[in-house]
């Protein structure tokens, strides 16, 4: 007789219903539902080393296999943990006073040529030490992992200068280490040009390349660089030296793009081998050709759209067509989207945009981790992956989309274990 030997899983989550993400795998299994949630119905997951060890139809479970702690999910939908993947969660003060001017008229581009908008941050954010710009970003973070989320970006760029920006990635690097989660710290030093380089910008450029960037990336604090590509920021060519810097230092770039105005931004990371490109409602072809070319992530930020009440929506079905994969994430700062909520993100990419559900979650969870470069480690329910996991009380994935308010999390796993769910 020919038995398999006894397989042993640290923990095993049965009588769940799966969405996978992975429609490749799983997608024509149920004809109930959208094939892109991958959906195994009643399902079971196993969890071994913090990793996916099998997952499949609880029918399937093999019979040689037991586990140390067993979990009944009571019927519930289990999803991948959501990936919000372009937030600037570390900042000093706000910006409501702003936010009453612009309702009075003034646009967010006037805000920022006066001196305010992001600069007014980083007034704000230099006179916060590293102890309080992390106790201010607590409860933002907090409101996002109440909803689901296990793997955030966070970038700098309200410090603009080597000790500031510093600071902002160091309080990034402790809230990920206090909460587990898994982090990509982004150096955004090309966010705006700082008062002390007002008439200089290419003096700017030359700081951020020569001293900023590689100071910060040998300290160990950068997963990436960012810029913000406009006509209020930085050029196309600015951004090139920048890149340039980025690629040889080894670390992945991305970059808003095509946020007020047409710049060319989004072709530019595309020809660097860009991680994303960023907010895009003013794309155009040519910049879609690059991005699907060069496997660029569109990440669309819904939240920015709808606070700067911007009319002109990015091209998202041309970029469907392109077979551009697009992501979703929060844009979470005090000027553009103080919105600190991916589930809210869900329903406006749905409402404003016409994404289906199915597609709006894919955003936030396996385009999510595409566009960190993080595909092979999270994003999906699929074996050998992280087993960040969240247990949601719902009948259908799609609710996730359709109702804002009131839904939480009945159980979430990072890494496999099993974290304490607000409620
Ligand atoms: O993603 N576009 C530039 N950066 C941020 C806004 C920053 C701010 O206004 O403070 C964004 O929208
Ligand atoms: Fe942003």
């Amino acid at each position: 007789m020919n038995r398999a030997a006894p397989v042993r899983w640290d923990r095993l989550i049965r009588n769940v219903h799966l969405a996978t993400f992975e429609p490749a795998q799983h997608g024509s299994q149920d004809p109930q539902f959208d094939p892109d949630y991958g959906v195994v119905r009643d399902g079971a997951i196993a969890i071994a080393g913090g990793r996916i060890a099998w997952l499949g139809a609880e029918a399937q479970l093999p019979p040689n296999a037991s586990a140390a702690e067993e979990v009944d999910g009571q019927g519930q939908w289990l999803l991948p943990g959501l990936i919000d993947c372009h937030t600037h969660l570390v900042f000093g003060g706000n910006r409501a006073e702003e936010f009453e001017q612009r309702l009075q008229g003034v646009s967010y581009a006037d805000i920022a040529r006066a001196g305010g908008g992001i600069n007014s941050t980083v007034r704000a954010t230099r006179a916060t030490g590293v102890d309080a710009l992390v106790a201010q970003a607590r409860p933002r973070l907090q409101a996002l992992l109440a909803e689901g989320v296990t793997g955030i970006e966070i970038k700098s760029g309200y410090g603009l200068d080597l000790a500031s920006e510093r600071q902002m990635l160091q309080a990034a690097s402790r809230l990920g280490a206090e909460f587990g989660i898994k982090l990509q710290r982004t150096f955004l030093g090309a966010h705006a040009l700082p008062p002390q380089y007002q008439d200089n910008a290419d003096g700017y450029v030359d700081e951020l390349c020569q001293t900023m960037l590689p100071s910060l990336a040998a300290e160990g604090l950068v997963d990436a660089v960012d810029g913000f590509c406009e006509s209020i920021a930085f050029s196309t060519a600015q951004m090139e030296r920048v890149f340039a810097c980025a690629n040889a230092l080894g670390l992945p770039v991305k970059l808003h793009a095509e946020q007020l105005t047409n710049q060319g931004g989004a072709a530019l990371v595309a020809r660097h081998g860009g991680l994303s490109a960023d907010h895009l409602e003013y794309l155009d072809a040519a910049g879609i050709a690059a991005m699907a070319a060069a496997g660029t992530t569109a990440v669309l930020l819904p939240g920015a759209y709808y606070f700067l009440r911007e009319t002109k929506q990015p091209p998202l079905q041309a970029l469907q067509q392109a077979g551009v994969p697009i992501a979703l994430a929060s844009d979470a700062n005090p000027g553009s989207s103080p919105l600190f909520s991916l589930q809210l993100m869900l329903n406006f990419a749905c409402t404003l945009w016409g994404m289906t559900p199915a597609q709006a979650l894919t955003a936030v969870t396996r385009n999510g981790a595409l566009a960190l470069g993080w595909q092979d480690h999270c994003g999906t329910l699929a074996r050998g992956k992280r087993a960040d996991l969240v247990l949601w009380p719902l009948q259908t994935p799609a609710e996730l989309a359709y109702q804002f308010g009131g839904i939480r999390p009945s159980q979430i796993w990072i890494e496999g274990q099993p974290q304490q769910v607000q409620s």
